[in-house]
């Protein structure tokens, strides 16, 4: 069975949806570890209700980005992780990650890229007064927001009353489509791309 590696930073409704889509048998793989920079974020609580095993960390209780990642890659590698799935991490990755886990870096981000790349991005489209915004899917690259798109879903905002009212409904978008898109990467369905 392939094998998770989840990163967050916030409330991790994202990584508990891949959780609930592996319990309902919609992905066939198991969330090894859930990864934060933020040791007192909602996602770590979500993983200790779920029984999933939790490395958090102070980035600036190491030297640099390269010391930290170095003990992430090195925990990775010794539990056999498969891919790294990004769900509202909040830091960019840095060269020790991305050439650890090369081509096997997802990460979801609540826009239609390339339009509304870094953070606030359902903010930063409220205020270009779009009607219409969405969720991407790509791969990693050490660019911010910009390697290869993997799948994007549209979402008609006109009618909404309030930034909560988008935010949940790109919610209801991402739990569905990550899981998806997630085990089509395991199963090689993107194999002959290239990123
Ligand atoms: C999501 O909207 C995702 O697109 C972005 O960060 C948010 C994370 O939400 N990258 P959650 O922590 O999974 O609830």
């Amino acid at each position: 069975m392939k094998k998770l590696a989840v990163f967050a930073s916030g409330s991790g409704s994202n990584f508990q949806a891949i959780q609930e889509a592996i319990d309902n048998q919609m992905l066939d793989a198991k969330i090894e570890i859930l990864i934060s920079d933020k040791p007192k974020c909602f996602a770590i609580e979500r993983a200790r209700n779920l029984s999933i095993n939790v490395f958090s960390f102070y980035a600036n209780k190491y030297t640099d980005k390269d010391s930290y990642e170095e003990e992430i890659l090195n925990l990775l590698e010794t539990l056999n992780i498969d891919l790294i799935v990004l769900a509202g991490y909040m830091r960019i990755l840095g060269p020790t990650l991305l050439k650890g886990f090369k081509g096997k870096i997802l990460n979801i981000h609540p826009s239609l890229l390339p339009a509304f790349k870094g953070k606030d991005a359902i903010g930063q489209a409220i205020d270009a007064k779009q009607n219409i915004i969405g969720v991407t899917i790509h791969y990693v690259t050490e660019e911010l927001d910009s390697g290869m798109i993997i799948a994007q879903e549209k979402l008609d905002i006109s009618h909404m009353k309030s930034k909560t009212e988008i935010e949940e409904n790109i919610h209801k978008i991402e739990h569905q489509l990550y899981p998806n898109i997630i085990m089509k990467v395991l199963e090689g369905y993107y194999e002959k791309s290239t990123y």
